[in-house]
């Protein structure tokens, strides 16, 4: 099932909007499908998976490990996905190269997963992807024994010959990403022998829960300085489980924003995982000033999930601390959005990280923002946003193959004085597939540009 990035430009106006009402269910949490899906493939017979996310960059995911020998079955009707797994070593060679669209995680776990084994694997990607760094996550895994065959040693495409014979890894961190750590977690899986992967600054810890949901042979500890060590004894047979997946609070960000910079506005969000590496940023936004109520709080998959009134608020600025940087990634865009309506001084410590993201992000928040009249600039590492309260508008913002900047452009212009154009809309479809839709229901006012 190979589905490729539809790259159809789909250009929107977006104009200011009235009070923003409603009830919203937050699709499934983007990371933890990658997981689930890979681990269901890495067990032995059918894995059951209810409400995995439906949207392109999963989509990559499902064809890659079809291509290594799953069979994957998504029944949209029941929101029921069965996974016929490989187990752990029993991927197959793929007849072809593996697509895998705008999928930063798709790639480098799928990376990690085949370096240990005795395949010779192409990946490629979109635009986008093919711009972001693979060496991080080749470095630490040459020294396991993957092969670089290709003449690209940091960037998509690239050709890959996985080991037979893998050494154990001993690994610390050298970048705080889940990505890197999740790679190098998925390889040890197939080593024989004791891997150790240590980590300084906190990053999402899904794989090292879902590890240890799947029985794998996984000790997760602090080490002597008080740093994160994980260590897993690889070749042992998973366990097959059921899985639910939870709401994803990096997607209802976007929402939880809406609603608090659009006068008048009250919004239910419901199903958003509370995971503390995922969900600091509604920690800052109360700092803000923001009215939060949480309403319902149940679980899944072992984490909490909480409904949430969100009621338009007046915002003031915040100081974001450099070690939760990791935490507030795929939040900073949205969080600059809050930071503009809101009056003063914002600082977000530690974000050189979003340059390599799906686009330059850290680029496209000051571009955003200034041409929108939002005082914005760097410090160092440092991002500053001088709000006044309300933003002008009247910009045309790119977005790069990039959703998150998508949306965020669209939550900017729900407030802004005169309309905000955005180019491309389509990538949106990478994350958070009925976007639009619940954008519309809720009283967003777009139309195409
Ligand atoms: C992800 C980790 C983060 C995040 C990305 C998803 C994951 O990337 O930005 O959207 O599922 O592991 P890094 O680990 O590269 O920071």
């Amino acid at each position: 099932m190979i589905m490729k990035i539809n790259n159809k430009n789909n250009p929107v106006i977006v104009e200011r909007s009235k009070a923003l009402s409603g009830i919203i269910n937050t699709p499934s949490d983007k990371s933890i499908s990658h997981r689930a899906l890979i681990l269901g493939s890495l067990c032995i017979g059918k894995t059951k998976i209810h409400n995995l996310l439906l949207s392109e960059d999963i989509m990559s995911t499902i064809s890659a490990l079809e291509q290594f020998g799953a069979n994957i079955n998504v029944n949209k009707e029941s929101g029921i996905t069965t996974v016929h797994g490989f187990g752990i070593g029993g991927l197959l060679q793929p007849s072809k190269k593996i697509y895998l669209g705008n999928s930063g995680t798709s790639v480098r776990l799928l990376i990690g997963l085949m370096s240990s084994c005795d395949v010779c694997v192409e990946f490629e990607g979109d635009q986008s992807l093919s711009r972001r760094p693979m060496g991080r996550v080749l470095e630490p895994l040459k020294e396991m024994g993957l092969e670089i065959i290709s003449n690209n040693t940091n960037n998509l495409p690239l050709k890959l010959q996985g080991t037979a014979l893998p050494i154990p890894i001993n690994h610390k961190l050298l970048v705080p990403s889940a990505q890197i750590k999740s790679a190098l977690m998925l390889s040890a899986l197939n080593i024989r022998g004791r891997s150790t992967i240590i980590e300084t600054i906190k990053t999402r810890d899904h794989t090292e829960k879902l590890f240890a949901y799947f029985d794998a042979d996984i000790e997760v500890k602090k080490n002597e300085v008080g740093d994160k060590e994980i260590v897993i004894n690889g070749q042992k047979r998973l366990s097959r489980r059921e899985i639910d997946i939870p709401g994803d609070p990096s997607s209802a960000a976007f929402f939880v924003v809406a609603a608090l910079i659009s006068k008048g506005s009250k919004l239910r969000i419901k199903n958003i995982m509370m995971n503390p590496t995922r969900s600091v940023y509604i920690d800052y936004l109360i700092s803000m000033g923001a009215k939060i109520d949480f309403i319902n709080k149940y679980s899944k998959c072992g984490e909490e999930v909480l409904d949430i009134e969100v009621t338009a608020s007046e915002l003031k600025g915040i100081t974001t601390s450099l070690e939760d940087a990791p935490s507030l990634i795929d939040e900073f865009l949205i969080l600059s959005v809050a930071a503009a309506y809101a009056k003063g001084e914002s600082r977000f410590c530690g974000i050189s990280e979003l340059k390599v993201k799906e686009s330059d992000r850290l680029e496209a928040i000051i571009n955003m923002l200034t041409l929108a009249g939002v005082d914005c600039r760097t410090q160092d590492d440092d991002l500053i946003i001088r709000g006044n309260g309300e933003v002008s508008g009247g910009s045309s913002i790119m977005t790069n193959y990039d959703h998150r900047v998508a949306m965020s452009a669209l939550i900017l212009g729900l407030g802004a004085k005169s309309q905000i154009r955005i180019d491309d809309i389509s990538p949106i479809a990478t994350s958070f597939p009925d976007f639009m839709e619940i954008y519309n229901r809720i009283g967003g006012n777009f139309h195409s540009g």
